[in-house]
């Protein structure tokens, strides 16, 4: 990416490759060039747009494609390229001068990340180990970017009332996650539960053919600020897949006539999408409805609830169900019942918790950091509280204008938080918890606060 020259001619080779070539489609193009040509389509019906051919590259898509500030001044010396003056469109005079030229300046890595390129490469002379197998098989599918899912979404909400729903439900493109798998901190469970779910999904059509179908939907269960959000986040990163996430308190609480159409609604948002994840977060909430409301739409909407989730499929609907509660004592056989696998998201152990103090500050400066010393003084404490004791340490610091921390910093922000556990903890005993006792435990506070003594 370094070479301007060779980042512009790499787009006009891949623009002028794809127009000529009707073999290739919008997935061989890597998603930087192809957000710059979409067009969302007006009459096909079955897709939301596609990258029309001829592909006419102005030096404005240029730019916003490569990054380069003035591309034609990058290649205006290059004796294949030309500018109209009139459109700004910059193209190739001489295709296959560029191509050799281009091929002389890119490695491997640069093939792997345009199969267009790799396609050409692959038919070159040149000895490269990048083949257009493999680029391909990295490159991000069309319908995992956000013109995509914006498109579609467009396309599918059109009346005021499907705006509403879209407040319910929140679409993200798998670029747009930060942190991915490699950013959490997982038990020899969860890594097992992840992998044999990427099998599965791979597989599918050999499960389905051999008639297991019962696969795709996933309940994970564990206290708040143990991962498991991030965790169903970062899934969508690592296979591709845009993630629609419900809340499902939203969605009970909000509009009560609405919410069996509601809930419907999400479900056929996701079946839209798909392949894709569909995320039901809070899915307790609709447990402890159905025990204490007689409220009779909310009855019909925790009916659909379980209805729509018996009626996707993975193998069918390519949508992949995950469920989060924390309140697992609140979900009845009938909602148990629905998952074929249940990933447990317990509190992170001492060593769990060393490792999560090492991926958080993998950007940091710490004077004399022991992660160890400081597992050691966090029992009790999730993967979100470190993050918050963390970020305390930083901001404190902060306020005595040190831009590093120490040991000592983190040491001290770990008492600060026990001791605003302690106040919170007080807080539920006299506040609300006390007039809700079966929620004064798990209900409203970050941490567990029964059974764990923070002092040593
Ligand atoms: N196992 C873990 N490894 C690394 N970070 C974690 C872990 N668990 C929690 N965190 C941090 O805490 C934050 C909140 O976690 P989240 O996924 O929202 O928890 P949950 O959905 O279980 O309440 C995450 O963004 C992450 O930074
Ligand atoms: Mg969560």
């Amino acid at each position: 990416m370094s070479d301007p020259a060779v980042d512009v001619v790499e787009l006009l080779v891949t623009a002028h490759r794809y127009t000529e070539d009707r073999g290739l489609d919008p997935d061989d193009l890597p998603p930087r060039y192809r957000r710059v040509f979409w067009t969302e389509s007006t009459e096909d019906e079955s897709s939301p747009g596609t990258v029309q051919r001829p592909l006419h590259v102005t030096e404005a898509d240029a730019k916003t494609a490569t990054g380069v500030e003035r591309p034609w001044e990058a290649v205006s010396d290059l004796l294949f390229t030309q500018r109209e003056e009139f459109s700004g469109e910059i193209s190739l005079t001489q295709s296959g001068m560029a191509v050799e030229w281009l091929l002389d300046r890119v490695d491997d890595d640069r093939l792997r990340s345009n199969p267009v390129l790799a396609k050409i490469a692959d038919e070159s002379d040149e000895a490269f180990e990048a083949t257009y197998e493999e680029a391909s098989d990295e490159n991000r599918p069309i319908r995992a970017d956000r013109v995509w899912i914006d498109a579609l979404l467009d396309e599918y909400f059109d009346e005021e009332e499907d705006a509403e729903m879209l407040d319910l439900v929140t679409v993200r493109a798998p670029e747009e996650i930060e942190m991915t798998l490699k950013d959490l901190v997982l038990t020899d469970d969860q890594e097992g539960e992840i992998r044999k779910l990427m099998k599965a999904i791979e597989h599918r059509e050999y499960l389905a053919n051999i008639g297991l179908r019962e696969i795709g939907k996933l309940l994970f269960v564990g206290p708040p600020g143990t991962g498991k959000t991030t965790a169903a986040r970062a899934l969508a990163h690592e296979l591709g897949l845009p993630f629609v996430e419900v809340k499902l308190s939203m969605v009970t609480s909000q509009y009560l006539g609405e919410t069996a159409k509601n809930v419907e609604k999400t479900f056929e948002v996701a079946k839209r999408l798909a392949p894709c994840i569909l995320f039901i977060d809070e899915f307790d909430s609709v447990a402890k409805t159905r025990r204490s409301d007689e409220h009779a739409a909310l009855k019909r909407a925790v009916n659909t609830l379980l209805k729509s989730i018996d009626d996707i499929s993975l193998v069918r609907d390519e949508v992949l169900l995950i469920s989060a509660t924390n309140h697992p004592d609140q979900l009845d056989a009938a909602a148990w019942r629905r998952f074929d696998e249940i990933v447990n998201f317990p509190k992170p152990d001492r060593e769990m918790r060393a490792d999560i103090l090492r991926v958080i500050t993998r950007q940091m400066e710490i004077a004399e950091f022991d992660p160890d010393v400081v597992a050691d003084r966090t029992e009790g404490l999730t993967g979100s509280d470190l993050r918050l004791v963390l970020r305390e340490a930083v901001l404190e610091a902060l306020t005595d204008d040190r831009m590093a921390i120490t040991q000592e910093d983190i040491m001290d922000a770990v008492s600060d938080f026990e001791e605003r556990d302690n106040l919170k903890n007080m807080d539920m005993i006299e506040g609300e918890g006390a007039e809700v006792p079966e929620v004064a435990g798990d209900g409203g506070g970050e941490h567990d606060h029964d059974g764990h003594d923070h002092s040593h």
